[in-house]
């Protein structure tokens, strides 16, 4: 039997997804796993060691050999690990915009798509998975498929606030251009770009609050069977 996540969120950066998928795993008892979070960590690596998009070879090699393991605790205690490479916790370098372009290219990578699509299903056993093919290709039999979506401008607007909680000196507009960047890639690219998954549940959150996006998950959830 394949495996099968029990629910995938997927959606363009800044839609929500991340916050309202750790809520919804809380939810339901299920563990959270956030697909992000393996591009961005193989990213990381790939510009210590100089390797960009066109190393073709190289970034496929990368993705193959490096283990990457992430948390996938719904709510994992502040400061946590999340990703760890290598044995070497990295969290801290994972969410720079200004390495948007490299995180998408790689992304696109056929060979890279390949090699991240096993861990992806072994983690994602069972839990709330959230990403950008994570209903159409990682797990394409979930029960419950969700897409976020928000305008560009709330999208922006949500990345930035969430990246100042981290760093109080990043700049709203270079946040914006990176989430722009990564957008047109995302959508652009032959192999499983950012669409909305055939039977989803389109959820747009503009002028929602993440309560009112996690009762609308719920209920969906529940029109499947899961959450009681
Ligand atoms: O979800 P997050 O914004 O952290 O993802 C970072 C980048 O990783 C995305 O912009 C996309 O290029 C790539 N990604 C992907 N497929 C996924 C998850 C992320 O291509 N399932």
């Amino acid at each position: 039997m394949t495996a099968t996540a029990a629910v995938t969120i997927d959606g363009p950066a800044g839609a929500g997804k991340t916050t309202v998928g750790r809520q919804l795993a809380a939810a339901l008892g299920r563990p959270l796993l956030d697909t992000g979070l393996l591009y961005r960590a193989l990213a990381v690596i790939a510009r210590r060691r100089g390797v960009g998009p066109q190393d073709r070879d190289a970034a496929a090699h990368l993705a193959r050999t490096l283990a990457i393991t992430v948390a996938t605790e719904a709510h994992p205690a502040p400061g946590a690990a999340l990703v760890r490479v290598d044995g070497e916790d990295i969290t801290w370098a994972l969410w720079d915009e200004d390495q948007a372009e490299r995180l998408s290219g790689l992304a696109a990578l056929p060979a890279v798509r390949a090699a991240l699509l096993e861990p992806q299903r072994r983690l994602g056993e069972g839990a709330v998975v959230v990403g950008r093919d994570a209903g159409s290709v990682v797990f394409p039999d979930a029960p419950c498929k969700l897409y976020l979506d928000a305008s560009p401008e709330v999208r922006a607007a949500r990345r930035a606030a969430e990246l100042r909680g981290r760093d109080a000196a990043t700049d709203p507009a270079r946040v914006g251009r990176g989430v722009q960047v990564r957008d047109r890639l995302d959508r652009s690219r032959a192999l499983a770009p950012l669409a909305v998954p055939a039977g989803a549940h389109v959820i747009a959150t503009d002028g929602l609050t993440v309560g009112e996006v996690l009762a609308a998950a719920l209920a969906a959830c529940r029109a499947h069977g899961l959450g009681g």
